[in-house]
């Protein structure tokens, strides 16, 4: 019988990885905390009808790529494949409003999308999310964006390109999708068949679609920018003041429109230039009319959310640092069996002082545990009966190659 492999799309993060995350969740702590956010844990399932009216039924997230099943009540529950429609169902039912707004809130955990697998692309991946609701404020949009761009600041990357795009609101979007609409007609027959059944439900996307028949299609294509009305006009020109300000090159790219519905006013990603295909380390944007949608009053928001996986992939690509990997400082060793007993105590001794220390569980003998030291270790503290009699201990500096005899006290005040 061939044993159990994990699901396909899915990844273990194993020891000489994981690290690697932990640092660069400490640093998604550190950005959070500088900038007002605070974490919070919310299910990984929830109600489908949440994903259905919040990200929008002709999303491909809810069209194609959800993980939904009957729960043994009979309810239709999904594993969440995005945390901003949740985050906003939770701003909702906490009564957030009632507290100081905007409310500022940041997440990170595990989303799940039925989608291909390839490199940078998983069915259980890991979001970095954040959101700021409550507010209508062009400048939360600008806090946003340069959150991000600090956080991949602080993280070392570089070869980043951020993309910047107005979607409109259900003003002024109705007028350019028709105009869209008007412009692409003539050529329906060309585009492909996705296009062609988003032409009436969702035209907007057809701007994104990587078809080279087309793109070459909506080259001409109207602009949303021409489209905006007096508000959404507004509000854009004063985050780019903002971005100017700040000193932050950003690109307008007419073409992005992001992949779910909730989307109003700001829409924008960072890409990065070393991941092929699957390139965004980030996308966002304002959802102004996302709560109404999931049933509740108005409350205007903006947030982003960051594939982790992304972010590592291009912080190795590029050789950033991800700060000391955890090594034990000390391995101890039993010269002897019979020293066993008083290695395992000094053992004891070394972690209660926060000196990391292990010691061989294996029945080695001593070359063996000297070699297990030397590859997992700085320090070996080598005891046998004749340093137990005597009260002290032999610590050899792998590195160096020295060793000297100390008290378990003095190897302390040494080593802390
Ligand atoms: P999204 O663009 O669908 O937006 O995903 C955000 C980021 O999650 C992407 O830029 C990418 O880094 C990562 N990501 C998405 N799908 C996958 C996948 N299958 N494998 C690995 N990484 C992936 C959202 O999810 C919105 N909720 C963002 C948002 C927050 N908008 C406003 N607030």
């Amino acid at each position: 019988m061939e044993a159990v492999k994990a699901p396909r799309g899915t990844r273990d993060i194993l020891g000489d990885e994981s690290w690697k995350w932990a640092y660069v969740t400490q640093m998604c702590r550190n950005v959070a905390d500088d900038y007002g956010y605070r974490e919070v844990h919310l299910p990984i399932f929830e109600h489908t009808e949440l994903f259905c009216r919040g990200v929008g039924e002709t999303t491909d997230v809810v069209e194609k790529e959800m993980y939904t099943f009957t729960d043994k009540g009979g309810r239709s529950i999904t594993l969440r494949p995005e945390l901003t429609a949740s985050m906003v169902r939770s701003y909702l039912e906490n009564e957030m409003n009632k507290g100081t707004q905007p409310a500022k809130l940041w997440s990170i955990g595990p989303m799940f999308r039925y989608e291909r697998p390839q490199k940078g692309r998983y069915r259980q991946f890991v979001q970095l999310d954040i959101e700021a609701l409550g507010a209508q404020d062009a400048f939360v949009d600008l806090e946003v964006i340069d959150f991000s761009m600090e956080l991949y600041r602080r993280l070392g990357l570089s070869n980043l390109q951020v993309v910047l795009n107005s979607v409109g609101c259900p003003k002024c979007r109705p007028v350019y999708r028709k105009a869209l609409q008007e412009y692409l007609r003539p050529r329906f027959d060309e585009l492909c068949d996705s296009c062609k059944s988003r032409f009436d439900r969702n035209p907007l996307r057809i701007l994104d679609c990587k078809s080279p028949i087309c793109k070459e299609i909506t080259e001409g294509a109207p602009s949303v920018m021409d489209h905006l009305c007096d508000e959404c006009k507004e509000h854009f020109e004063q985050l780019q003041r903002g971005l100017d300000k700040i000193g932050a090159v950003v690109k307008h790219d007419k073409r992005l429109v992001r992949g779910l519905d909730y989307y109003t006013k700001t829409a924008y990603e960072i890409l990065s230039g070393d991941l092929g295909s699957q390139n965004a380390v980030c996308g966002g944007g304002r959802y102004d009319n996302l709560a109404e949608a999931i049933g509740g009053p108005h409350v205007p928001g903006v947030g982003f959310a960051s594939g982790i996986e992304r972010v590592i992939l291009t912080m190795e690509a590029q050789g950033c640092s991800f700060g000391r990997k955890p090594e034990n400082k000390v391995y101890v060793v039993a010269a002897e069996p019979d020293a066993r007993l008083d290695a395992m105590s000094l053992m004891r001794t070394l972690r209660m002082n926060r000196i990391s220390a292990d010691m061989d569980y294996m029945g080695r003998a001593m070359k063996g545990q000297m070699k297990t030291a030397g590859a997992s270790a700085e320090y070996a503290c080598i005891l046998g009966m004749s340093e137990v009699e005597r009260g002290v201990v032999t610590l050899k500096d792998l590195k160096e190659g020295v060793q000297e005899e100390l008290t378990v006290e003095q190897i302390v005040n040494k080593l802390k």
